[in-house]
């Protein structure tokens, strides 16, 4: 009988799948200098998980400095062993907690990022609102807050959606084989919008891994969220959103909105100005 193939961590057909970290920080660094002219210094990763985002800030240059915030320690661990070991000497500093968002406390910090819908698993309004206050609290006085949600006719049901990601190698030198990803969009109650989501990997010679990760989350919509992070204190929030190529992929160039047309499936980043 052929031998089962060992199948990568999984943390890393995570990052290679869902993260696009120097995208997020382009955006942020965009963002940040039309609004206040100069560039952020300072940035907290929260619900970092491994904390790819904080890593990239601190590679960036030996001046930044990154938090990242999780209260997953394995998850952290896994982060330390595999993304903060590759760190080289010209970096900046980088501080991990094993903490809630909802209580952490950190140093005034020039942006602060909660990427890939984390906080979507703060459920009612006043948890959510509650989680804002936090953040806008841990800004300095320019501060920005930057999240980002999904949506469009396929959100608001079941789907699933697989898509093919090449082969690469880690920052730590392990080689991971090319491989299918596939966003499972289990579960979605039309009355409160709690949807649980799972990531399956799909690996030449492992066979499947099913339910890699689950996301037991409210899908927020684009006007809720402006209406939170106001109520939280925010002077206001912007909406940014991509336009489409000619096949009908998004060009990942974000753009200012107060309108926009529903579509199939959208990504927006949501911008709370301190
Ligand atoms: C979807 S992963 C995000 C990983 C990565 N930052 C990204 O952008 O893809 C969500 C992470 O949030 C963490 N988490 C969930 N609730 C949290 C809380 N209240 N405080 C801190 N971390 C939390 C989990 O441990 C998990 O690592």
């Amino acid at each position: 009988m052929p031998k089962k193939k060992k199948i990568p961590d999984l943390h890393y057909l995570y990052e290679a799948s869902v993260q696009g970290v120097g995208t997020d920080l382009d955006f942020a660094v965009r963002i940040y200098k039309k609004k206040n002219g100069g560039k952020p210094n300072d940035v907290r990763e929260d619900f970092c998980g491994t904390a790819a985002l904080a890593c990239d800030w601190v590679k960036r240059s030996p001046q930044h400095r990154a938090w990242g915030v999780d209260f997953d320690r394995p998850t952290l661990d896994w982060g330390l062993a595999h993304n903060v070991s590759q760190l080289g000497p010209e970096t900046g500093e980088l501080n991990l907690l094993c903490a809630d968002v909802l209580k952490v406390e950190t140093p005034p910090v020039d942006l602060v990022m909660a990427l890939n819908f984390s906080y979507c698993v703060f459920k009612t309004r006043d948890l959510l609102r509650t989680y804002f206050k936090q953040v806008r609290r841990a800004l300095k006085k320019d501060g920005l807050f930057i999240i980002d949600i999904y949506g469009g006719t396929e959100a608001a049901g079941t789907k699933l959606e697989p898509r093919k990601v090449e082969a690469f190698t880690a920052t730590d030198g392990t080689k991971v084989p090319a491989f299918k990803y596939i966003w499972d969009q289990a579960e979605y109650n039309v009355i409160d919008h709690h949807i649980t989501n799972y990531i399956h990997f799909k690996l030449p010679g492992t066979g499947k891994i099913e339910k890699a990760f689950t996301y037991d989350w409210r899908l927020w919509t684009l006007p809720e969220l402006q209406e939170l992070l106001t109520e939280a204190g925010f002077k206001s929030a912007e909406i940014y959103l991509h336009d489409w190529t000619k096949e009908g992929e998004s060009d990942d160039i974000y753009r200012r909105r107060t309108r926009y047309e529903n579509a199939l499936g959208w990504v927006a980043y949501v911008v709370g100005i301190k």
